[in-house]
């Protein structure tokens, strides 16, 4: 079952639920090694990723389970700071795991967590971060042993704010002695999340969600209830996936606050949308008109999402520019767009122009890395005819079910 047959050409019509955020679930599981009780992590989306964390967590030495209302994690009884081999070069996620097994076993023994598809994924902000903190790294035979005698506050200045790197300063902070002073930080969402689960377990952390967050770490922490909350990402996947195909759909629980540049670029491509407590209501033009789109940290339009927009834009009208600012290798889904008839020029690393053609044609078409396979299941849905999209475990990684939620949408996808 590791690709998706699509019938495209059929306008998205109805509802559906949005899954609770991969990248808020995972620093959250990964900070529970800094509590030394249980918590209950609610609204975890069920995807390869957080099954991935849930055995890193197991073989540390925590228990953890499933429940009805959610994921229950006790790490009362973790000892060691050695992460299997697999784990880690088998999921970047893994890295936030270093601020805090440092933070909770002062030493921590794992793979370098490798590039990708999309870029090589340095870890240097994170290495020079920790240092600052007392932290020393020495690599063996392909492995990273990080140890910290004295695990302390500093005033650190990022000079990007990278997403992980924030998250491991924070996770390291909340256990060293002293104040840990953050300049530049990550703005993302799910950095407030992370920040508000740590505050509800006793952490005293100011500034979650500006660029200065403050420190104050030693402080015992103590179990909690937590909700999770939902998916941006996956919410501006369908928003924008609609744009594209065409129709009008709501998304239940989609947090449109935290959306205003993916929603103000749908509008821009001619959706009308409306937004409530409840969720995102978007109307789709009869074709995306053509924008300039520029990716960036938050809150700018996210990177993870620029593959759906470049998808949306091949049936578009007139030339749409985007530019990659995050990633060095993002646009490897334009090959497999050519292939649907897409009509799109590649003029650097960072640079693409697309031509909206009129109608885009079924293909078999691979994915290669989670978002990217994404906007080819959108793309599959655009094009006149069927359509398969290979490689689909990197989509499942990050989306709890795509075809039964497109279904939901009236799409006719099925997996096989
Ligand atoms: C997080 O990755 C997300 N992953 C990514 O989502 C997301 O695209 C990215 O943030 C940007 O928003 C998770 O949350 C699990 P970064 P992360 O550190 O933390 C460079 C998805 O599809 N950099 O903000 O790895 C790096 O090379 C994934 O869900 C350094 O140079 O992102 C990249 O160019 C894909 N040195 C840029 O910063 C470092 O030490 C952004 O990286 C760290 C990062």
């Amino acid at each position: 079952m590791d690709s998706i047959r699509i019938q495209g050409g059929i306008a998205l019509q109805g509802k559906v639920r949005i899954q609770g955020s991969k990248n808020a679930s995972l620093p959250v599981l990964a900070a529970t090694l800094l509590v030394r009780e249980g918590s209950l992590i609610r609204n975890c989306p069920r995807i390869a990723d957080v099954h991935s964390m849930i055995s890193l967590l197991r073989s540390l030495g925590c228990s953890v389970h499933w429940q009805k209302t959610g994921i229950f994690v006790d790490s009362a009884k973790v000892t060691k700071g050695e992460m299997p081999r697999e784990a880690v070069t088998g999921m970047r996620s893994s890295l936030c795991l270093l601020g805090a097994l440092i933070g909770r076993c002062g030493e921590v023994t794992m793979e370098y967590p490798g590039g990708c598809v999309i870029g090589e994924r340095p870890i240097d902000l994170h290495l020079s971060a920790l240092r600052q903190m007392g932290v020393e790294f020495m690599e063996k035979e392909g492995q990273l042993r990080a140890s910290a005698d004295a695990l302390h506050g500093a005033c650190i200045c990022l000079p990007f704010p990278s997403v992980g790197a924030t998250e491991n300063i924070i996770l390291a902070g909340v256990a060293a002695e002293g104040e840990t002073v953050l300049e530049g930080a990550a703005r993302e969402p799910e950095i407030q999340t992370l920040c508000r689960y740590l505050s509800c377990c006793g952490a005293c952390i100011e500034g979650a969600g500006s660029s200065r967050i403050v420190i104050r770490g030693g402080r015992r922490l103590q179990g909690t209830k937590f909700w999770v909350p939902s998916d941006r990402i996956v919410a501006g996947t369908y928003l924008l996936g609609c744009i594209g195909v065409g129709g009008e759909i709501f998304l239940e629980q989609a947090p449109a606050e935290e959306m205003e540049a993916v929603l103000l670029t749908a509008e821009e491509m001619g959706g009308r949308v409306c937004r409530s407590r409840e969720g995102i209501y978007v109307q789709a033009p009869e074709r995306p008109l053509p924008v300039k789109l520029i990716t960036a940290p938050y809150p700018g339009f996210p990177t993870d999402l620029q593959s759906v927009v470049l998808a949306a834009a091949a049936r578009g009208r007139g030339c749409t520019g985007i530019e990659e600012t995050i990633f060095e290798n993002r646009f490897r889904i334009v090959g497999e767009l050519k292939k649907m008839g897409a009509c799109i020029e590649q003029t650097d690393s960072s640079h693409v122009k697309v031509w909206g053609v009129k109608a885009l044609q079924g293909a078999r078409v691979q994915a290669r890395e989670l978002r990217g396979g994404a906007a080819l299941v959108v793309a599959g849905l655009m094009a006149e005819g069927e359509s398969f999209v290979g490689g689909c475990p990197y989509i499942y990684r990050g989306y709890e079910n795509i075809c039964r939620d497109f279904r939901e949408l009236g799409a006719r996808v099925t997996s096989v």
